[in-house]
């Protein structure tokens, strides 16, 4: 039986609640950034630089992402805002469209959608789930060459900052699924949420950068850990 009404609840995932998809993460032992240069395929400047690198870097990761499918911790939090979807929020720094593809009804990419492409002249931004190529033209502008994934870089500002802050400011619980918090200004929403009264509870592999900030940390695989607690929340 579902708990009415369900505390206001703000969940923070990262690339962990995809690890079992078979979606690399990006600092645990063989991540992207210990495989990859960070500065060359995640930063402006990179992009500038060469933008064909870029380009084939992205492809590869949208084939992969299209290949790999939702797993039990996207499943349940798609049931978990589904059943309350104003009052539980689903911060995503993921790019992947896995928490879509589990049915969750809204939620908020921070760092963008690898399943876009955007034109770096206009800004206009489409669905694209093929590759993007360097001789493609903007549907917009016309532009050529111009054309990137519309995620966020390093160095660019994350998305609906308004939104999760206004959330956090309300919010009863806080989560943080599979993220080392190394990254902000995500890592510093469990201070914010703390510091507005909320629970702060943080699932994880392991211990991250900033678990000493949560009231509570569990640790295992996302798949395991997370059904429980959507169970524990829901009542079933
Ligand atoms: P990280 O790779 O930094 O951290 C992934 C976390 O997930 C680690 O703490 C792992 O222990 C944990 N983890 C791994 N497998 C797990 C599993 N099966 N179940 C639960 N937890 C698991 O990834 P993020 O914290 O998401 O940004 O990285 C944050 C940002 O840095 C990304 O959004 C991306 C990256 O550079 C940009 O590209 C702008």
């Amino acid at each position: 039986m579902t708990r009415s009404p369900l505390p206001r609840i703000t969940i923070l995932t990262g690339a962990g609640v995809s690890a079992e998809s078979g979606l690399g993460t990006f600092r645990d032992k063989g991540g992207m950034w210990q495989t990859h240069d960070l500065e060359a395929l995640a930063t402006p400047e990179g992009y500038a630089r060469n933008p064909g690198r870029v380009l084939a870097f992205y492809n590869d990761r949208r084939a992969a992402a299209a290949e790999a499918a939702p797993n039990a911790a996207h499943h349940a939090l798609a049931r978990l805002v589904s059943a309350a979807p104003d009052r539980v929020h689903l911060v995503t720094q993921n790019v992947d469209d896995l928490h879509e593809r589990a049915g969750t009804p809204t939620l908020w990419h921070m760092h963008g959608e690898l399943m876009r492409a955007r034109c770096s002249d206009c800004g206009r931004s489409w669905p694209e789930t093929g590759p993007l190529d360097l001789a493609d033209r903007c549907r917009a502008c016309g532009a050529v060459g111009r054309l990137r994934p519309d995620v966020v870089w390093f160095g660019e500002i994350p998305r609906h900052l308004d939104e999760i802050a206004d959330a956090l400011s309300e919010t009863e619980v806080f989560v943080s699924i599979g993220t080392s918090g190394a990254v902000y200004p995500a890592a510093g929403f469990v201070a914010e949420a703390s510091r507005h009264g909320a629970d702060t509870l943080e699932l994880n592999l392991e211990r991250s950068d900033v678990s000493r900030l949560f009231e509570e940390t569990r640790l295992g695989p996302a798949t395991e850990l997370v059904p429980a607690w959507v169970a524990e929340i829901l009542g079933d």
